[in-house]
């Protein structure tokens, strides 16, 4: 089954850029990866899939949402049903690690209990439950950034987006993310990384897709 589906999708910002015609989908647990130049258009693809952009033709849609006829209130629990990661991990600087994610947790309205059971678990799965009370500056780069996916899965999203998510770490140290993100896919959440770096798309055996100046390729 399709989780998520591009439809001839295309948008423009104010500017002109944008994407031209989008088109793929992701199956229910399926890992891609969305490469392409600097300027492509793999950030706005995510952004659209996030319903933070909205296609001026074509449909996007997330579960059983489509761009075409979402209601508002609708859009807040597409969002529960998806993480999203950055290559500059937008943690939150003013409070430590475990705060930074129950804070996403306490929205759901989630009981105080249950809120420190996931946030250790999380934490746990993300090797980082020893730092709980540090302050993001206080991380190395790659740790703020097992922070964000602690908080990306916290929900226990359908599909987790990753822009660039090695883009500002080590060679090693974004081999280890990239294992992180392999065995959280491998436990049933699917993933859409998109990189340019080809390296890493070829260590790992997963369909691509690949856009140009804003049109996916075959
Ligand atoms: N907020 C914005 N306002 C105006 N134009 C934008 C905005 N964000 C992106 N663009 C333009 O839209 C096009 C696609 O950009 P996008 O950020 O999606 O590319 P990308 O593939 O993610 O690039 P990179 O690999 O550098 O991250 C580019 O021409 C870019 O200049
Ligand atoms: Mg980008």
């Amino acid at each position: 089954m399709n989780i998520v589906r591009l439809n001839n999708v295309g948008m423009n910002y104010v500017t002109g850029d944008g994407v031209k015609n989008i088109n793929f989908e992701l199956e229910q647990g399926e890992f891609l990866f969305l490469v392409g130049p600097s300027g492509a258009g793999k950030s706005t693809v995510l952004k659209l899939i996030y319903f933070e952009e909205m296609p001026f033709v074509g449909e996007v849609e997330v579960g059983q949402i489509s761009s075409k006829s979402h209601k508002r209130s609708e859009i807040a629990y597409l969002r529960r049903q998806l993480g999203i990661v950055f290559q500059d991990f937008r943690l939150l600087e003013d409070r430590n690690v475990f705060e930074n994610i129950a804070f996403v947790l306490r929205v759901t309205g989630m009981r105080r209990q249950d809120i420190k059971k996931r946030v250790l678990r999380v934490l746990t799965d993300v090797g980082i439950s020893h730092k709980r009370y540090k302050m993001p500056h206080e991380l190395s780069g790659g740790e703020q950034q097992r922070v964000a996916i602690a908080r990306a899965i916290a929900n226990e999203p359908l599909v987790l987006l990753a822009d660039e998510p090695t883009g500002n770490l080590d060679p090693d140290t974004a081999d280890e993310i990239m294992q992180l993100l392999e065995v959280i896919n491998t436990r049933g959440t699917a993933v859409i990384m998109a990189t340019h770096n080809y390296n890493l798309v070829k260590k790992h055996n997963h369909r691509v897709v690949r856009i140009e100046e804003g049109i996916t390729r075959a």
